[in-house]
């Protein structure tokens, strides 16, 4: 069997020889790796395996060597200093939902008298967040009570099978998807309405084509800079474009940039908005792992210097890892909740090199697979 992928777990999973390819034109192969592991091979099990961790890092590294294009090298500069606006979202008022009890959607009084203080603990909070779909055989109850807290600065994954509610969490969160019962709030206000305090990036670029590089992450800029000068709002721009590697690409059209390109560019948009908060859905879930590595490496390098309270949601066991301060799994739907919260305790920064070789990542990352793969199980059993 011949097996093209770009995934190297799912080729260590499967494969007898994992042969390399170098990068193109007149691409070749580089390398071959033989596959030495037992049969049957287990997910989870290999995960702590010293021969696979070793044959893993060997490749991961083999491929890291192999020369990327596409970006060019960012010059390190600072970050230019502008106030940003304040949030003019409203603490959030009562909604009533057809055939769903009105609630009070406002946080309790304690809740916001404490948040007054701007202190910097539960500065994102969920309470009871849930989530319940109509559809044609009656209300779906996807997501059924999240409760969480994040305090500011933190980075936290969220992790679970596919359909389990991670992007409605997160549309939810953004202010994009109205919530069923319970609630959100974020640095003392309730989640009630989009914003630039609330910056997305979703799987799929999603810029103005006709627009270039510049004028897409110039669009929120402005509106969220209004007491900048033309030059500082520009500064910004160039500034993050550079950050995100774009820095010979900033007149482009977006229309021109490729897939990888333009998911640079919607991190830069994200991050020039100065957001209080960033929600990433599968950010890199439709790129190759090597245009993958290196825009992880890009959001760990802009996430460093800007300490952004980020929500990440991704399949990618390793991407979970290497970002966040906590991991964040859910249960299966429907009525998924939070089945279990992994606290990261590698030091900052990290890089994926060294993170290959510290045995505390191999247990983490046995963690979550683990919990992924009992989830798989309980969902066969209560099927059949
Ligand atoms: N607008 C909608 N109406 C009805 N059901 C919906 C709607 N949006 C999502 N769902 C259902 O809610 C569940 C959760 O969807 P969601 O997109 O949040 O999952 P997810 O965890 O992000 O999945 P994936 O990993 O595949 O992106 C799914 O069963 C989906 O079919
Ligand atoms: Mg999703």
């Amino acid at each position: 069997m011949l097996l093209v992928t770009n995934d190297v777990d799912e080729a260590l999973l499967l494969a007898d020889r994992i042969a390399v390819l170098d990068r193109g034109p007149a691409a070749r192969i580089a390398r071959i790796f033989d596959v030495n592991i037992d049969r049957p091979r287990d997910r989870t099990a290999m995960s702590s395996d010293l021969a696979f961790t070793a044959l893993r890092t060997e490749i991961v590294n083999y491929l890291s060597s192999l020369e990327v294009g596409g970006a060019e090298q960012a010059v390190v500069a600072d970050v230019p200093h502008v106030e940003e606006i304040e949030s003019t979202e409203a603490a959030g008022s009562a909604i009533a939902l057809p055939g769903i009890e009105p609630i009070d959607l406002r946080p309790p009084m304690a809740y916001r008298e404490a948040a007054e203080t701007r202190t910097d603990r539960r500065f994102l909070e969920f309470s009871g967040l849930t989530k319940v779909y109509p559809t044609a055989d009656g209300p779906l109850t996807v997501v059924d009570g999240i409760d969480l807290h994040l305090n500011k600065g933190e980075f936290v994954s969220l992790i679970g099978h596919s359909g389990c509610g991670k992007s409605t969490v997160l549309t939810m969160t953004a202010g994009l998807n109205p919530i069923t019962s319970g609630w959100a709030a974020l640095d003392g206000h309730y989640v009630d309405s989009a914003g630039p305090d609330k910056a997305v990036v979703f799987q799929a670029p999603s810029l103005f084509p006709w627009l270039t590089a510049r004028d897409n992450v110039a669009l929120g800029v402005e509106r969220v800079y209004p007491k900048a000068t033309s030059g500082e709002r520009r500064d910004i721009i160039e500034y993050y474009l550079d950050r995100v590697g774009l820095s010979d690409s900033m007149d482009k059209r977006a229309s021109d940039l490729s897939n990888g390109m333009k998911q640079r560019v919607g991190l830069a948009r994200a991050f020039a908005l100065s957001p209080k908060l960033l929600l990433l859905d599968e950010p890199f879930g439709m790129l190759d792992s090597l245009t993958r590595w290196d825009l992880q490496d890009v959001l760990v390098e802009v996430w460093n210097r800007t300490q952004v309270t980020t929500i990440c949601v991704t399949h990618d066991v390793d991407e979970a890892i290497l970002l966040a301060d906590r991991v964040v799994m859910m249960t299966n739907g429907p009525n998924a909740r939070i089945g279990q919260i992994l606290d990261i305790d590698l030091a900052r920064p990290r890089d994926r090199k060294s993170l290959l070789v510290d045995p505390r990542f191999y247990e983490y990352r046995e963690t979550v697979l683990r919990f992924l793969a009992e989830a798989d199980h309980d969902e066969k059993v209560a099927v059949s």
